[in-house]
């Protein structure tokens, strides 16, 4: 069975000082009140190192938002993979919408980078999603299909159970949109079958699924009561712990 991952996504937010207030807090009600999910932070490079240290042993893991696909050398600017297990990271997200839209990452530097991820021990929380315009023009089914064949690229079957499948529809991020459970469920379905088309039904089945797109505390337990839900991709609503938590603590 899949495992259910609340992942925070912070982007371009926090210094270190306030990643470090967020940290304690939250790993203090943690330890009050355990929840059943997976809780991952996903902080800018500048705290990981940092809340590495805060989250040890907390049972909350870290992410990075991005790495490079080289194990070292001279680019300047960018982090490895092994510096990021390092440095705490169990995961790293590869593929969000916003890497591939303003960065121009395309699914072939995606791959490169899951295949460099797994390599170093950090779980892919792999990102994919359509645009509106695609959406609207029927081209959703295509654009996933590609997003998931090209990224998934030579990732073995015993690789797949290491990645973490995070569906985004780029017109529900940061705008307040979210996408209706029907659409989603209508996605994840889509995504498991192909998985297990690639994979074989027993491996797919295992693969955490996530949602993200304008979650809130609002709709956090309409979208988790959804059975292919299994979890979710929080951006702006993880930045106040008050409404992350509530986030965590939808049951
Ligand atoms: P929002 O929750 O702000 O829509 O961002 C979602 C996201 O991009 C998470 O990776």
């Amino acid at each position: 069975m899949a495992d259910t991952i609340v992942a925070a996504n912070w982007k371009m937010h926090k210094t270190t000082g306030q990643a470090i207030e967020f940290a304690c807090g939250l790993k203090d009600v943690l330890f009050k009140k355990p929840v059943s999910a997976t809780v991952v932070i996903a902080p800018p490079f500048t705290s990981i190192e940092a809340l590495g240290v805060e989250f040890k042993d907390s049972g909350i893991f870290l992410a990075a938002q991005n790495m490079h696909e080289a194990s070292h050398g001279a680019y300047t600017g960018e982090i490895s993979g092994k510096m990021l297990t390092a440095a705490g990271c169990r995961y790293c997200i590869l593929g969000h919408s916003e890497r591939r839209r303003i960065f121009g990452e395309g699914n072939a530097l995606i791959n490169a980078k899951i295949i460099a991820a797994l390599t170093c021990g950090l779980m892919p929380i792999f990102c994919i999603g359509e645009t509106l315009a695609e959406r609207e023009s029927g081209a959703m089914f295509t654009v996933l299909t590609g997003q998931l064949k090209e990224g998934l690229n030579k990732v073995t079957v015993d690789d797949i159970q290491k990645i973490i499948v995070a569906y985004e529809p780029v017109w529900a991020i940061g705008t307040g949109k979210t996408a209706a459970t029907g659409q989603i469920q209508e996605a994840h379905l889509f995504i498991r079958n192909l998985l297990s088309e690639m994979y074989g039904t027993t491996a797919a089945a295992a693969i955490s699924i996530i949602y993200g797109g304008s979650v809130t505390p609002a709709n956090i337990g309409s979208l988790m009561a959804e059975k292919e839900i299994n979890g979710v991709l929080v951006g702006s609503a993880s930045l106040d712990l008050g409404s992350f938590l509530e986030i965590i603590y939808f049951q």
